[in-house]
Parts: structure tokens; C-alpha cells; sequence
């Protein structure tokens, strides 16, 4: 019989864009504190991309780095997934944009819509794709740029975003497997919690859509907190679970990094203190589907993470949804 395929992880890359916008910036716009900021969030600055920058751009500048890791050209691939809710246009896909920014034609590319979630639903895909022998070799970008969608007057969400990319290379293998397990859950009942209403087709684009200010945002920020910690927990320990291993198997936790608060109650419910856990919040905000595998290669490039090491990815979003993935760097 035919030994199962396993999945191996090539390369991790990363892109941020250059302009930080920090919390005494912020200051100017709203009616808002450094102080508060930090404090109720963990937040220092974000970085913003510029008017001409799309998301595709910052998804190939992170792919290009990821396959430069990966030592592999991108004609090499054969699938490119695009996690994200900011995509370039609502069609063409933004996984569309970036094989053409890659100079490569054929290969199949599709964006994939689950929120904060979007990176970790994205490595279930892509195993379950290399398991099953369709595909060999997956590009996996988290590419967000709430920036774009976000209520520069409405100092409840301004304050919470940013802008970035990150990418990663699986390739098929017969010896190594290193996406140890992956857990993914969602709840529809709570769409209208956190969620952008207009341009789409329940409330198309009109003139009323844009003077009511409904392409942006909108957060009931202490429902979502509550939800985010049980959820995260949950699929923290589910995770687990499924891949056979202890919480003492983990060199580190990556949380979605959505609030300082948030990552800490998580660490709290699932038994680790905050030193086992990757923060990078203060840096970039809240990337949505880019947090994870930003702060996954940052994490590899700072040398908190050695090849054979466990890490733990572990996210929650708009949908709700929500989700971890066990991998061997
Ligand atoms: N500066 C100063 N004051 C502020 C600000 C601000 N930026 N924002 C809110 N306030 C005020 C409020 O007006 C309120 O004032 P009041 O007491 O006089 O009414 C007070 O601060 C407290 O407001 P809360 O909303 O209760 O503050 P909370 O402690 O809950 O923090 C926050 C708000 C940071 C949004 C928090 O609830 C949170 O992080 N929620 C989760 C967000 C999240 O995880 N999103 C995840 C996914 S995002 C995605 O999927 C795209």
C-alpha cells in the first residue's frame, strides 16, 4: 500500500507595509489616548498601506519572500490560496492579481473568506488538498487590509487595525508531516456582530450605502471579546487533541493578535504563562488573516522557533469563526 502523504512546510515570509501610523497619530484623528490604547488593547502603532498598494501587492512581496525561503520558483506551484476580506476587487480574485504578479499562468488560484480565521481555515485546505494527492505544491498567503475598510471617525475600531501579509509554502512529502492537526468551528448566529454591510448584494453600493458610512466596520467590540476567549480556548485545546500532543509539546502560541487582553485570557483558560506565548500586537494591530503567519515568520526570523520545533496557531474572527492548527516548523 501506498504510504499516506504528508505535508512539509518550505517557507515562511512577511511583508509590512513602510508607513507606521502610531497611537499619538491616532491622537489627532479621534478623540483618543495613547494611554487607552496601550492599555485596553496592547497596541502601539500599525503599519497603513499607501492608496495604490492593494492587497495583492502586499500578499507578493510576502510570497516573494516565502518562495525565496522555500528555495523554490513560483513556477514550481501549483495552487495559490488568498486568505482575506480585503480583497483587491470582488472579482477577479485577489489570488488572481498575485499569480499574475508572479509571472506564472494555469495553476488554479481562489481567495478563501473566513475573517480574522481566514489563514488558519487556509491550512486545513491546503493539507486536506496535499493529503488527498490533487495538489503538490500550495502558496498560502494571509494578505489584510482593514486599513481600507475601517471608520477613520469612529475611534471604537480605528484604533484597532492594520494593514500586512504573510505567506507560506507547503510542498507533498513522503517523510515528513508537519501539520500536526487543525481544528475549525463558526457560528452564523453572530454575523451581526462584527461584520461590514454594504457592497454586497444584501445592501448593494448606493449613494445612501456611502452617505450612511457602510462600507466600513462595524464592531460590537465587548460581545466579540467575549466570544473570542471561550472560542480561541476551545479550539486551542481541540487542536491539540487531534494532533496527539501535550501542552508541554508547544515551544510557542501564536494567538490572533486582536487584543493584548484577549491573548492573555486565552494563555490564563488554557493553562501557559504569557512567555510561551508570540506577541506582536504593539507592532502591527490587528491584520486580520495576515496575524498568524506575520507573526509566524517573525517569530522564525527572530529565532524564538527552530526547525523540528511544535508551534500552535490560534485564531478567532468575524462569522464568527474560529480555529488552531498544530505545525512543525
Ligand atoms: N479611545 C478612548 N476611549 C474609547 C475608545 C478609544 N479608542 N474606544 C472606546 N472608548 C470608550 C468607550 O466610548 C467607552 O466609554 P464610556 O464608558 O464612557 O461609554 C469606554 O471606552 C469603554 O468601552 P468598551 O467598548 O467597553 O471598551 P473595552 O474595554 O471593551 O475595549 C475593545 C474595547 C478594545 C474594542 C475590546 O472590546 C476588544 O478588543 N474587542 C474585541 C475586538 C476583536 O477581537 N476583534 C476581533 C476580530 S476583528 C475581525 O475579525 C476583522
Amino acid at each position: 500500500m501506498d504510504k499516506k502523504i504528508g505535508v512539509k512546510i518550505l517557507g515562511t515570509g512577511s511583508y509590512l507595509p513602510e508607513k507606521i501610523l502610531t497611537n499619538s497619530d491616532l491622537e489627532k484623528i479621534v478623540d483618543t489616548s495613547d494611554e487607552w490604547i496601550s492599555a485596553r488593547t496592547g497596541i502601539r502603532e500599525r503599519r497603513i498601506s499607501k492608496s495604490n498598494e492593494p492587497t495583492s501587492e502586499l500578499a507578493y512581496k510576502a510570497s516573494i519572500k516565502a518562495l525565496e525561503v522555500a528555495n523554490i520558483s513560483p513556477k514550481q506551484l501549483d495552487l495559490i490560496i488568498i486568505a482575506t476580506i480585503t480583497p483587491d476587487m470582488f472579482f477577479p480574485s485577489t489570488a488572481c492579481f498575485l499569480q499574475r504578479k508572479l509571472g506564472i499562468v494555469s495553476i488554479p488560484a481562489f481567495d478563501l473568506s473566513a475573517a480574522c480565521s481566514g489563514f488558519v481555515y487556509g491550512i486545513s485546505v491546503s493539507k486536506a488538498f496535499i493529503e488527498s494527492g490533487l495538489y503538490k505544491t500550495i502558496l498560502l498567503v494571509g494578505a489584510d487590509e482593514l486599513s481600507k475598510i475601517t471608520d477613520w471617525k469612529d475611534k471604537n475600531t480605528c484604533v484597532l487595525f492594520g494593514d500586512g501579509a504573510g505567506a507560506i509554502v507547503f510542498s507533498n512529502s513522503q517523510k515528513d508531516d508537519d501539520i500536526l492537526s487543525v481544528f475549525l468551528g463558526a457560528d452564523g448566529l453572530y454575523s451581526d456582530l462584527l461584520f461590514l454591510p454594504a457592497g454586497g448584494s444584501v445592501y448593494p453600493a448606493t449613494e445612501s450605502t456611502v452617505s450612511e458610512n457602510l462600507h466600513t466596520i462595524k464592531m460590537q467590540g465587548r460581545e466579540v471579546f467575549k466570544a473570542a476567549v471561550p472560542k480561541m480556548a476551545l479550539a486551542a485545546e481541540k487542536a491539540l487533541e487531534l494532533s496527539g500532543k501535550s501542552i508541554n509539546d508547544i515551544k510557542i502560541f501564536i494567538p490572533h493578535q486582536a487584543n493584548i487582553r484577549i491573548i492573555e485570557a486565552v494563555a490564563k483558560k488554557i493553562g501557559i504563562s504569557m512567555d510561551r506565548v508570540f506577541v506582536n500586537i504593539h507592532k502591527t494591530g490587528n491584520i486580520s488573516s495576515a496575524t498568524t503567519i506575520t507573526a509566524l515568520d517573525e517569530a522564525i526570523k527572530a529565532g524564538k522557533v527552530c526547525k523540528g520545533d511544535i508551534v500552535e496557531l490560534i485564531t478567532f474572527g468575524g462569522g464568527f469563526t474560529w480555529g488552531a492548527a498544530i505545525i512543525r516548523i
